[in-house]
């Protein structure tokens, strides 16, 4: 690691022995499981303006680690900073006002998007609840969100159900971008769409980046999708980082076994 990366004014998040259990529930025939050790003592920073894959095989933690860090789940322990600010200690306003900075973009943007709401109710939305702006300038907002995410003003009447997968996601992409956040939690952003369709989402995603000064944890369980946008890799594996290194050395040469299957999985 480079002098420049452990410089801590790099870091916009920073996780430290992050676990996460969840406790086993009384099966129905009254058999006891065990509780889900989910995150297993984790530590990991996220630095500002990189691409963070987070990649392993389904039920490694990765979501749960991802909302984590965003305190969507209470962590069993550990803590995460977030520039700075340790984000376990803050409530209230302050909690409010970090919350505004990170924003999670969802793998199936069906499921994740209100079906009675349009559109343009659905990219307004965050506006309304943090009260920002009059109603015009909402307005305003709202359609230079649909701009910037490619999307055609005339979708703004239309429910999620009469857009394309590929829509739908730009929607739910619009709608975390709308409080101007720093740092965002991808969760299998593409996993649900069409291979052609991914490719135009992945490339909407690093122009965002770009434009926008954004720092991504790209969750996927497939180390193709992150091969092209990832800086670094993380690689998960039952509740462990197992390996984490830049995408060129991971690929050129990765050393965790379970790594090597992953890369072998790749078509
Ligand atoms: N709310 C919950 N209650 C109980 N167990 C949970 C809960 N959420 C996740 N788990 C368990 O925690 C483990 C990690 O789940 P998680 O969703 O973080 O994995 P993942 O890597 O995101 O998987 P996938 O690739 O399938 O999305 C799994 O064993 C899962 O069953
Ligand atoms: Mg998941």
């Amino acid at each position: 690691m480079s002098l420049e990366e452990r410089d801590d004014s790099h870091v916009l998040v920073a996780a430290r022995d992050l676990s996460k259990v969840f406790p086993a529930r009384h099966g129905l025939f009254g058999h006891h499981a065990a509780d889900v050790r989910a995150v297993d003592r984790v530590s990991l920073d996220v630095y500002r303006g990189e691409t963070l894959a987070l990649v392993g095989e389904s039920g490694s933690g990765k979501s749960t680690l991802g909302r984590m860090l965003l305190r969507l789940i209470e962590p069993s322990a550990g803590n995460v900073e977030f520039d700075g600010v340790d984000l376990m200690s803050v409530s209230g306003e302050s909690l409010r006002k970090l919350r505004r900075r990170m924003q999670i973009i969802f793998q199936d943007p069906y499921s994740s998007l209100n079906p009675t709401m349009t559109v343009r109710a659905v990219v307004r939305e965050p506006l309304t609840i943090h009260r920002l702006g009059s109603g015009a300038e909402r307005n305003e907002r709202t359609m230079e969100l649909l701009r910037l995410v490619g999307l055609k003003q005339e979708l703004a009447g239309r429910y999620p159900h009469e857009l394309s997968g590929g829509e739908r996601q730009r929607v739910g992409i619009a709608r975390a971008l709308a409080l101007e956040p720093d740092f965002l939690v991808a969760d299998e952003p593409v996993t649900a769409l069409d291979v052609s369709v991914q490719a135009q989402i992945l490339n909407l995603m690093l122009s965002l980046q770009e434009d926008l000064g954004l720092t991504y944890l790209f969750v996927a369980h497939d180390l193709r999708v992150v091969e092209h946008v990832a800086d670094r890799v993380a690689v998960m594996h039952r509740g462990r980082i197992v390996e984490l290194k830049s995408r060129v050395d991971l690929f050129k040469k990765p050393q965790h076994q379970h790594t090597r299957e992953l890369l072998a999985s790749i078509p």
